[in-house]
């Protein structure tokens, strides 16, 4: 029987209190209608300037663990995506690790913007059926509303802050039991031009903003993510007809309906979060999990393809029998 990484638990922490789009055109000229019409976003999360990444990381991580019924003194490792990392060092990961007590193990972040949770996902299950690790917590946490340039109405809007986390634990099940049955990822740093942060750390006097070419970005990423999801599918020898969830990269209700039409999937198959928490870049698929689960849509059994586009370009998928 396979060594597999069974999803046990999954958490989410949102901060403050949710921005409506009427709220936001009161500081930005733009308009809930716009926003609507070419997003679907209807409000986002703002966090507090006590909410770090790794305070929400660890906030997601607590509940995740809580309802996996797994004690912090398990974790063999923590990995953490974020393009939000509260410093250039010690990793955010570290500071999580801190924060839930934790003292064995290892704690890294990945850095692979809105994909980071695949990247991370990818990781996470290949140390896991490797034999490194038996339980490892897998976060994404993004304090995006302190990278936004607020003069630029095109990219502002879009963003919010937010966190989620998986508990994923090494499990030999046969193959028709729950894991991660494959993850695929992918980049092209020859299109590194067209969504990153104009300014580093290692920068003087440039903290950085987020600059994006919306359109060459929302080009990418319909034709790579489609390649991602026939992909994952082919390479389990599994159709459209056997996803019972969708469960995408939250930054644009009309990507989202353009994947879920290439899978031929209904509506009530794909989990959206977008009108409520914007584009929380990492944070968004363990963000929509969360809700999935805890609503009680995605149920044990289930098959969930998950996908993500995001700076570098960075993309990837991932199929998940929970
Ligand atoms: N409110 C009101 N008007 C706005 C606006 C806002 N927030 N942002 C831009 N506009 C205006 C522009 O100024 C422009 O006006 P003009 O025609 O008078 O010059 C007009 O709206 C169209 O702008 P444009 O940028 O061409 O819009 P678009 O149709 O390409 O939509 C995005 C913009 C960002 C919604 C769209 O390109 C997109 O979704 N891209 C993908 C982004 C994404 O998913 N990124 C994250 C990947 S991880």
């Amino acid at each position: 029987m396979p060594l597999r990484s069974v999803l046990r638990g999954v958490g989410k922490y949102l901060p403050g209190e949710p921005v409506s789009n009427d709220e936001l055109a009161q500081r930005v000229d733009t308009s809930d209608a716009w926003i609507t019409e070419r997003t679907g976003i209807k409000q986002r999360y703002f966090a507090q300037p006590h909410e770090s990444c790794a305070f929400m990381g660890a906030a997601a991580a607590r509940a995740a663990l809580s309802r996996a019924g797994i004690d912090a003194a398990q974790v063999d490792g923590i990995i953490l995506a974020t393009a939000t990392p509260d410093q250039a060092f010690p990793a955010t990961a570290v500071h999580v690790q801190a924060a839930l007590g934790v003292h064995q193990g290892f704690a890294f972040d990945v850095a692979a913007a809105c994909s980071g949770f695949i990247y991370g996902l990818s990781i996470a299950d290949a140390m896991i059926r490797a034999g490194q690790a038996k339980t490892i917590l897998l976060i994404g946490s993004e304090v995006y509303s302190r990278i936004l340039n607020w003069q630029d109405r095109g990219t502002c809007v879009l963003f919010g802050d937010g966190a989620g986390a998986i508990v994923l634990t090494a499990e030999t099940t046969d193959s028709g039991g729950p894991g991660v049955l494959s993850t695929h990822i992918h980049a092209d740093g020859r299109l590194g031009d067209i969504l990153y942060v104009d300014g580093a750390v290692g920068q003087p006097d440039k903290p950085g903003h987020l600059v994006m070419n919306g359109r060459e970005v929302f080009r990418h990423a319909v034709a790579k993510l489609a390649g991602a999801v026939d992909e994952v599918l082919a390479s389990n020898q599994l159709n459209y007809k056997d996803i019972d969830w969708l469960v995408p990269h939250q930054a644009n209700r009309r990507i989202i309906d353009a994947i879920g039409k290439r899978l031929g999937l209904g509506a009530e198959q794909v989990v959206v979060t977008v009108d409520q928490h914007a584009n929380t870049s990492a944070a968004s698929i363990p963000l929509a999990l969360a809700e999935a689960v805890e609503d009680g849509r995605i149920k044990p059994g289930h098959l969930v393809l998950m996908e993500a586009l995001g700076g570098g370009l960075t993309w990837g998928s991932a199929l998940v029998r929970m």
